[in-house]
């Protein structure tokens, strides 16, 4: 949803803000802009499109100057292009904005400024800012910045620099995330630390309502009204090269093929005879008083609090519910004090995912997050953060971010049933030892499958529709596998429970059509072998994800996907890993943008 940078120091701004600007890609590509303080004027350059069709625009005007602010957009007001692109002047020419979110009264204000004769050239809600500023200025931008930033409604995050205080970017936050670069002599903005990782990992995380004054050796910070706020420095465990590609093609491939590891390092400290969650600030009666469970999330994280629901119901006995975050808040949920809300999301800053938390927090739930970006706003929000530990996530398909959130919630749910005294200590002790073994019987995963989903995935290069089915967890997995599918290849693709297909949507089944089938829970396995049969009937390709040896399946499927006989509750981070690699095999071999699917953003900061 738009990403932001700003530099002030003694290097040239420019290859600086052009770096952060290619990290924070993946959270919008559709124009981008730069503006670089440079012999008392700012020189701009905006473009259409990805950053590469930014730096031909730079070509001869380099500037040198040690001040400058990025911007990489995702369109929401005015459609993509080089005049809606970021960075928006003032009529002077001598202010320049980059804003990440939206304003709802853009309207009302951008009329004011007519009538008062400013001269607008896009077609954006941030415009406005840049003319609010001009005439709040009154020598000094901070000021300027916090009076303008009172008068707007909706979320941002904005970076400003102006030609009269040089060496200065002053950025401000609400509802949009902004981190703070701190190093000797040089500081930075972005919307993500990934810009950053390259300079410093010495942070501030901005909270909402927090304004930072960035010069090359200080930062202060301070609320919107003027007081200043004492910021602890957040020291980042992300290295560096965990946000490049390492070789691979795409970051999705990387992403893919570093689950083992993401896995590994998630249970690392968390299994210790039994399951050790410090975080879990819940002792058994508390777990044992606990009758309802509220999931909420969005996107593929939704899909893992899908997952998230089978298990805490089976292993924890407690009854759960999901919500898509953007439906939540409006069907007026039945929540109540000593309910536990689980918020599940990778970046912990997706607008409605935050919005969510906020109405559990209002009706008195306990929050807990489960999140994979430390210092983020759910995770700041929320009474207890659960981290995934899959490092930087780049690429916009979600994969390692989801393997890893449906083992926290296997983490949690075993923990709660132990709380709660609903696991006899043997079972607990086989699941434990089971996922000890889950990184290696990833990579067995990898393997096993690679070839296989490559060469499925060439023979779709001209398939209009897929089907995914499943029963039970196997139907949770499935929407992800579909989602995957559709969001980076552009397949149409559609999940359904298995049993539900024959009411309606077999009609579309016709010849050719391929059809996977998850069958990895054994108890479903003669209902599962009923439904294949059906769409079989119809002509249907199937393409079975199945376990390992399980020939009663196999022989009616077409084509075969396996993962390891694991305990059944504990398959769906493993069988996830088939349902990416074809995914990802498919939008390789339609020559698709893998990384930077079209019209889509990492990030989803605005409802
Ligand atoms: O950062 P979050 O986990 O909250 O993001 C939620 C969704 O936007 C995200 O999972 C999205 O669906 C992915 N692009 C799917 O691959």
């Amino acid at each position: 949803m738009c990403g932001i940078v700003g530099y002030v120091g003694r290097r040239p701004a420019l290859p600086i803000l052009l770096d952060g600007l290619r990290r924070l890609e993946y959270r919008g590509y559709d124009s981008a802009g730069v503006a670089v303080l440079h012999d008392g004027r700012l020189t701009v350059a905006r473009a259409k499109g990805k950053i590469v069709a930014l730096e031909p625009r730079l070509h001869g005007v380099s500037p040198t100057g040690t001040t400058g602010i990025g911007h990489t957009r995702w369109a929401t007001h005015g459609a993509p292009s080089e005049a809606n692109a970021h960075p928006h002047l003032d009529c002077t020419g001598g202010l320049a904005v980059v804003h990440n979110g939206i304003i709802e009264n853009y309207l009302e204000l951008k009329d004011a400024l007519l009538l008062k004769g400013h001269r607008f050239l896009s077609e954006t809600d941030t415009e406005v800012i840049s003319h609010l500023l001009e005439d709040a200025y009154d020598g000094s931008l901070e000021v300027a910045v916090r009076q303008v930033a009172t008068g707007l409604r909706g979320s941002f995050a904005l970076a400003v620099t102006c030609v009269r205080e040089p060496g200065l970017v002053v950025g401000v936050r609400r509802g949009s995330p902004l981190v703070v670069g701190l190093s000797s002599g040089e500081s930075f903005l972005a919307s993500d630390i990934p810009a950053i990782l390259n300079y410093t990992r010495d942070t501030y995380i901005l909270d909402d309502g927090e304004v930072a004054v960035v010069t090359p050796d200080a930062v202060r910070v301070l609320t919107i009204d003027g007081r200043p706020v004492l910021k602890p420095v957040f020291h980042v465990t992300w290295a560096p090269e965990h946000a490049e590609r390492g070789g691979y093609p795409h970051f999705m491939l990387k992403e893919i093929h570093e689950q083992p590891r993401a896995l590994a390092d998630t249970l690392a400290g968390r299994i210790e005879r039994g399951i050790r969650l410090d975080e879990l600030d819940l002792g058994p009666d508390a777990a044992k008083a606990l009758d309802r469970v509220f999931l909420t999330a969005c996107g593929t994280a939704y899909h893992a609090a899908l997952v998230g629901k089978h298990l805490l119901e089976r292993l924890a006995r407690v009854p759960a519910e999901v919500d898509v975050a953007s439906e939540f808040r409006y069907r007026d949920p039945l929540v109540r004090p000593g309910d536990l809300a689980i918020l599940v999301s990778q970046s912990g800053e997706t607008a409605d995912t935050l919005e969510a938390l906020r109405e559990c927090r209002r009706r008195g739930a306990r929050t807990l997050a489960i999140t994979n970006v430390m210092g983020s706003s759910v995770a700041r929000e929320a009474d207890t953060a659960l981290y995934t530990r899959a490092g930087p996530e780049i690429a916009v398909a979600s994969t390692k971010a989801y393997t890893t959130q449906i083992l926290v919630l296997t983490l949690l749910a075993l923990k709660l049933a132990e709380l709660r005294g609903r696991l006899e200590p043997a079972s607990l002790s086989a699941y434990v030892g089971a996922l000890t073994r889950l990184p290696d019987m990833a990579r067995s995963v990898l393997d096993a499958n690679d070839a296989a989903t490559r060469e499925l995935a060439a023979a779709w290069t001209e398939r209009d529709d897929v089907f995914f089915i499943g029963r039970g967890l196997d139907h949770a997995l499935a929407l992800e596998g579909q989602l995957k599918l559709k969001e980076i290849s552009y397949i149409h693709a559609e999940a359904y429970p298995a049993g539900e297909l024959k009411h309606g949507t077999l009609a579309l089944v016709v010849e050719g059509v391929p059809v996977i089938a998850l069958a990895t829970q054994v108890a479903l396995r003669e209902k599962m072998a009923s439904n294949i049969t059906e769409v079989k009937a119809r002509g249907a390709t199937v393409v079975g994800v199945v376990r390992e040896g399980d020939r009663d399946i196999a022989r009616h499927c077409d084509h075969l996907l396996t993962v390891p006989p694991v305990e059944g509750l504990l398959v769906p981070v493993l069988a996830a890993i088939p349902l990416q690699l074809l995914a990802y095999h498919a939008a390789v071999a339609r020559g698709c943008d893998v990384d930077k699917p079209r019209n889509l953003a990492k990030s989803v900061t605005v409802e």
